[in-house]
């Protein structure tokens, strides 16, 4: 075997899948509750999944984002639109690391800052190293982008946070709707409606990480709108590609267009 063993796997060799089944080379059938770890939001092999892959593969796969994509502009329109985002925009990347990653980022660019406040128990992703080892003063940015401070808190804890801002360098706080990986973990709606209030008040950017427990998966399209806030990025990924590498940061208003065509250009997106 030729993988790079990282994972333990189970003794089960899938050949395919539809809807919510899975079936074995022997034809075994299994009822997949898993939902290939958050990421299958529609049933494996949908119909209308696989027929607008395949329609796009025949059209065209791949272009720099320099050039107008039609159905990047219509999954804006969409995603937007189903979401109640209305006024947002989408910038579009491969994984949900990378969504998160971009969204810090923009926080410092906007604010002028770096520290970032998450929470015990987080899960973001599992990028770190590679701008560190690139040698490109064009792709680093000027707020010390490589060297987040990142300081942890209790989720749920209000105390804990006003202690967090009080040197007022903080860009931002990365929350999740849900904990997944951390154990089903949430923030109150109590608690999303005073941070929301205090990082408006202290210019601190509320990032909310809809990766595992968006698109639609409680019954709201994120799990943060039972508070009725609004986050000013949200991240998504996993849910909105249904197995196609897709995520995605929808970025509120409230943060200047020149800036963020600065950081996407340093992302080395444009
Ligand atoms: C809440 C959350 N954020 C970020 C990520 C990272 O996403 P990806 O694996 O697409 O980089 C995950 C992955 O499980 C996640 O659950």
């Amino acid at each position: 075997m030729k993988l790079f063993d990282v994972y333990p796997r189970f003794d089960i060799e899938i050949e395919r899948a539809e809807g919510v089944h899975l079936y074995d080379k022997e034809g075994s059938q299994y009822l997949d509750l898993y939902g290939g770890h958050g990421v299958i939001s529609i049933g494996h092999s949908h119909p209308t999944y696989v027929k607008s892959i395949k329609d796009q593969l025949d059209k065209i796969s791949f272009y720099s984002n320099s050039i107008q994509m039609p159905s990047q502009e219509e999954l804006a329109d969409k995603l937007t639109d189903i979401s109640g985002y209305k006024d947002y925009k989408l910038f579009l990347c491969n994984s949900g690391a990378e969504a998160n990653e971009n969204a810090i980022k923009l926080a410092s660019f906007h604010t002028g800052k770096s520290k970032v406040i998450t929470f015990k128990g987080s899960f973001h992703g599992r990028t770190a190293a590679a701008l560190n080892v690139t040698d490109n003063i064009n792709l680093s940015a000027p707020i010390n982008m490589n060297n987040f401070p990142v300081e942890f808190i209790d989720l749920n804890n209000e105390d804990q946070f006003i202690q967090a801002i009080k040197g007022n360098d903080v860009c931002a706080v990365i929350c999740e709707g849900i904990q997944g990986v951390g154990g089903l973990d949430m923030p109150s709606n109590e608690y999303l409606k005073f941070l929301r209030d205090k990082c408006r008040q202290n210019n601190i950017i509320l990032i909310l990480d809809e990766i595992q427990s968006g698109s639609g998966r409680t019954g709201k399209y994120f799990a943060h709108q039972f508070a009725d806030i609004e986050a000013d990025i949200v991240t998504m990924a996993k849910g909105i590609g249904n197995g196609f590498p897709l995520a995605g940061l929808l970025i509120g208003p409230s943060i200047r267009p020149n800036l963020v065509c600065l950081v996407l250009h340093l992302a080395g997106a444009i």
